[in-house]
């Protein structure tokens, strides 16, 4: 994996640091999801071996770059990020039938339900394990975020309560299942490269807002990739009845009565039962072609530029520029 195929670098130096470093990760990473048991081992190796983008681990690494980049604590809390962000995706799977992740079929299309959780558990004990390492401080932090991951799936489950604004439920969804350990990632690259409480605190602001413009890029794709770049099924959202901000938009459109030809067929559609994939299909071109989705990309766009308006007292320098350009990346990907 190298940074410049996920974020374009102009500093050499800098980019080289980072790819040795990233080999490093992968290592760790290699031997961390490591099992006796052969099942176990299979399982576990899974998704790690499909590939990724090992965002958080490159961010950690980038806002290490703020201090004392190579202290080995950087290294094992990039690992612990990846570690934490892997085993929700076993448990995610699950929850949103999804058929593949990383381009290879999930966990639980291969061994089940049952073993793909155990395996999504084994890996959070792996995480745990490795932020042990790194002292009380940082696996306070972990559980909190861990705590935030699983209560943003959870309201995202359960849905607006009553009387909830939905797209106030959408956001807190978003910062609370991605944002919460992207924020993380960056906060732990700039603590443990010992930067001060002061740029800590900033970076991890920042990784927060980045976090939430990715997941709302990420909504988008679920309509707009034809799934090689993602190595995802487009549409599950749409199939579990996720309401990504794409379809707040049409459902607030309609309800406002500022809407366009076909949109309460399109809602109606949507609404109905999506089992069917020609029926899915319809429903995701439906939605592709309608201005929600620009508007939604749009808004991840706006968003990746508030957070990179947060880094502005940082001094400027080639971390900075690696920051603005993840931030900027990683709401015009294409996977
Ligand atoms: C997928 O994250 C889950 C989300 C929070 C959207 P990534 O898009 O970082 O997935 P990988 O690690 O590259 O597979
Ligand atoms: C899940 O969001 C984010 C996690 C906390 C794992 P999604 O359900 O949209 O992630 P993908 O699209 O399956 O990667
Ligand atoms: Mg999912
Ligand atoms: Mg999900
Ligand atoms: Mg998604």
């Amino acid at each position: 994996m190298s940074p410049t195929t996920t974020i374009p670098l102009t500093d050499p130096a800098l980019a080289r640091r980072l790819e040795e470093r990233l080999a490093v990760v992968e290592e760790r990473l290699q031997r961390a999801v490591r099992q006796a048991d052969r099942l176990a081992d299979d399982a576990s190796r899974h998704l790690v071996n499909a590939g990724g983008k090992r965002l958080r681990p490159l961010l950690a690494l980038l806002t290490a770059e703020l201090g004392t980049a190579d202290r080995p604590e950087v290294v094992e809390a990039a690992v612990a990020v990846e570690l934490t962000h892997l085993a929700s995706l076993y448990h995610d799977d699950v929850m949103d039938s999804a058929p593949l992740r990383r381009g290879a079929p999930s966990a639980h299309e291969v061994w089940g339900n049952t073993v793909a959780i155990l395996t999504g558990d084994l890996l959070f004990a792996r995480a745990s394990a490795t932020v042990a390492s790194l002292g009380p401080e940082a696996v306070r932090i972990q559980a909190e975020t861990f705590e935030r991951l699983c209560l943003g799936q959870l309201a995202e489950t359960v849905g607006p309560t009553p009387g909830q604004d939905p797209t106030a439920h959408y956001l807190q969804v978003l910062a609370d299942k991605t944002a919460s350990l992207v924020g993380t990632s960056a906060r732990y690259g700039a603590m443990f490269a010992d930067c001060s409480p002061e740029v800590v605190e900033l970076v991890a602001r920042f990784g927060e807002r980045v976090g939430v413009a990715f997941q709302i890029a990420d909504d988008y794709l679920d309509l707009a990739s034809d799934g090689a770049a993602t190595g995802k099924t487009p549409g599950t959202d749409l199939r579990e009845g996720v309401a990504t901000m794409p379809v707040l938009l049409l459902r607030e459109a309609v309800a406002t009565g500022d809407e366009r030809p076909g949109d309460r067929e399109l809602l109606a559609l949507l609404d109905g039962d999506l089992s069917d994939d020609a029926v899915l299909a319809q429903a995701v071109a439906g939605l592709r072609a309608h201005p929600v989705a620009e508007a939604t990309q749009r808004r991840a766009v706006e968003l990746a530029n508030e957070a990179v308006a947060d880094l502005e007292p940082l001094p400027a320098g080639p971390a900075r520029d690696a920051l603005v350009a993840f931030a900027q990346a990683l709401v015009v990907r294409a996977g």
